[in-house]
């Protein structure tokens, strides 16, 4: 049995992509079978690990049914980690399918053929709570939301956690949350290490005891369409994504049973 875990928050800029691309890689470079989702227009997770997709054959043909997930599934440079890529097109998805049958299940319908096929599914998000959002946490197992040791940190998550509520509630009774990662610390900052204090008071254990410290590679790595660990093997960043997913790993011994097979996927 695979595990989806859905990267979200709808703040913007607190580190989904790089926790959706750095957690999948480092799952894979552990010969775990990983698939990553971009559910996000942007498709920065795509170009992330550096995955064209094929004309037509992309995240949002997948939802509006003009093609199987199987088909629109694409490998990358690390053996045991694929892709679905999304594109700017996306866009068009929350509007065209606002009149959709089960419009909130899409995601989980399209993924339901190819999941077993992964020991891992990591579903990448865009900053909303909209529909694509949604069809995330529809399909998913648990939630990952990571959180910027920044002002405002907690802003939004009582409405994140409604959201998630309203999704256990009506969608996917099942939906548990996998943990609460801190990203972007500077130990130099009293501040950052005051959201580390107030964010563990609030969340207890459901904050991941990695912490994800700010570091350049992390943020340079994308551009060379690199997963952090193919970038720079001993910074810092490609250290916390390993220890994240010997938690995620850990955390989910269940999972953890199937023997890795060879993915060429
Ligand atoms: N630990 C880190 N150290 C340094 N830079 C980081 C770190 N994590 C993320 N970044 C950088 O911060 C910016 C925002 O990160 P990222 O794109 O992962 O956030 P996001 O939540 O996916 O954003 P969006 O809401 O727009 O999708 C990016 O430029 C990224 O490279
Ligand atoms: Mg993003």
């Amino acid at each position: 049995m695979s595990k989806i875990i859905v990267i979200a928050n709808q703040k913007g800029g607190v580190g989904k992509t790089t926790t959706a691309i750095n957690l999948a890689a480092s799952l894979a470079s552990a010969e775990k079978r990983v698939l990553l989702v971009d559910n996000d227009p942007q498709a920065n997770a795509t170009s992330g690990v550096g995955a064209t997709a094929p004309d037509g054959k992309t995240i949002y043909e997948v939802l509006v049914g003009a093609s199987d997930a199987a088909s629109a599934i694409i490998p990358t440079q690390m053996p045991f980690l694929s892709v679905l890529p999304s594109h700017i097109d996306l866009v068009g998805a929350e509007v065209e399918l606002i009149e959709a049958e089960h419009r909130e299940h899409l995601l989980r319908a399209a993924l339901q053929p190819v999941r077993d096929r992964f020991d891992f599914v990591v579903i990448d998000c865009p900053p909303s709570l909209g529909l694509l959002t949604l069809n995330a946490l529809s399909a998913a197992d648990s939630v990952l939301i990571p959180v910027q040791c920044e002002y405002f940190a907690l802003e939004g998550l009582g409405q994140l956690f409604n959201t998630i509520n309203m999704v256990k509630k009506n969608l996917n009774p099942n939906l548990d949350i996998e943990g609460v990662l801190l990203t972007m610390f500077d130990s130099r900052l009293r501040l950052s290490n005051q959201i580390v204090e107030e964010v563990r008071r609030y969340f207890g254990d459901k904050v991941f005891g990695t912490i994800v410290t700010r570091n350049i590679r992390l943020s340079e790595a994308p551009s060379f369409g690199k997963p952090i660990l193919l970038y720079d093997a001993v910074c810092s960043g490609t250290r916390n994504y390993m220890d994240l997913a010997q938690e995620v790993m850990k955390n989910n011994r269940l999972y953890d049973a199937l023997p890795a097979r060879s993915a060429g996927m």
